[in-house]
C-alpha cells in the first residue's frame, strides 16, 4: 500500500456502504466511487460476465455499521454500530460468533424499530457473505479473528490499519464460502435459541 497515501473523502466526495471499496478508494485505488457510478460500474462488469446483479440490491436492511434505509443514510459507517459490535469481542478479537452475534442484534433491533424492514433469505444470505469476507481478507492473517483497535480502524476510518498487511496467500472461494455457510448455521442456531 505504499505508493497510495490514504486520504478520507472530500466534501464532494460519496462512499459506497462497503468499508472495503471506501478504503480502497481513500487510498486512491478506485477513483470513482460516486455510489451511482461505482453501481453502475460494477452492474456492467455483472452483466459482462452474464450474471445480471443489480448492486444497488445488494444495499440491505440490519447491516452490520450501517443504519437501515428506513432512517435515511444507509451508506455511512455508523460509529455506534461498530461500537456494538467491538462489544461483541472474545478477549479482545471479532471472531465469527461476535459478529453472528452482532447480526442477530441489530436484526432484532431492526424489527423492533424499522417498520418497513426487508429481510429474507436474500439479505440473510448477503449479510452472512460480508462478514465472511471482512474475516478472509482483514483476518486473513489471523486465523480469521480480528484485534478489535484494527477492526475499529478499518470500519470507523475505513483506512488499513498501522501493522495490518494485506494477506499473505490468494483469499481463494471456498474459505469465503466455507465461512458464509458457517455465519447462515449461525444465524439459524441464534434463531432456534431465540424460540425456545
Ligand atoms: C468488488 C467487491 C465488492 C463489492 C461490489 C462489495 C459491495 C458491498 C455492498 C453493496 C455492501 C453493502 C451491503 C449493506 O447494505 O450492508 C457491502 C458491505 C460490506 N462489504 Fe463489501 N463489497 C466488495 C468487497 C468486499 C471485500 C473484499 C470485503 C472485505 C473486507 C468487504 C467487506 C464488506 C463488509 C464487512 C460489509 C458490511 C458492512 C456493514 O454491514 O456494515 N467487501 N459490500
Amino acid at each position: 500500500m505504499s505508493a497510495h497515501v490514504w486520504q478520507g473523502p472530500g466534501t464532494h466526495d460519496k462512499r459506497s456502504p462497503c468499508p472495503a471499496l471506501n478504503a480502497l478508494a481513500n487510498y486512491g485505488y478506485l477513483k470513482i466511487i460516486s455510489i451511482k457510478p461505482l453501481y453502475f460500474l460494477l452492474d456492467l462488469v455483472a452483466e459482462k460476465i452474464s450474471q445480471r446483479v443489480n448492486l444497488q440490491e445488494c444495499e440491505h436492511d440490519a447491516s452490520l455499521t450501517r443504519k437501515d434505509f428506513y432512517f435515511g443514510d444507509n451508506h455511512t459507517v455508523n460509529p455506534e454500530l461498530v461500537d456494538l459490535l467491538l462489544k461483541q469481542n472474545i478477549d479482545g478479537k471479532i471472531k465469527e460468533e461476535s459478529l453472528s452475534k452482532l447480526h442477530w442484534i441489530r436484526l432484532n433491533n431492526s424489527k423492533e424499530v424499522n417498520p418497513t424492514l426487508l429481510y429474507n433469505f436474500q439479505q440473510k444470505f448477503l449479510s452472512a457473505g460480508e462478514s465472511s469476507l471482512l474475516l478472509n481478507f482483514i483476518g486473513a492473517n489471523t486465523n480469521l479473528e480480528i484485534e478489535i483497535e484494527k477492526l475499529e480502524v478499518f470500519l470507523k476510518h475505513e483506512r488499513f490499519p498501522e501493522g495490518w498487511r494485506k494477506p499473505n496467500k490468494v483469499v481463494g472461494i471456498w474459505p469465503i464460502i466455507n465461512s458464509l455457510c458457517l455465519f447462515l448455521k449461525r444465524y439459524d442456531q441464534l434463531e432456534k435459541e431465540q424460540k425456545k
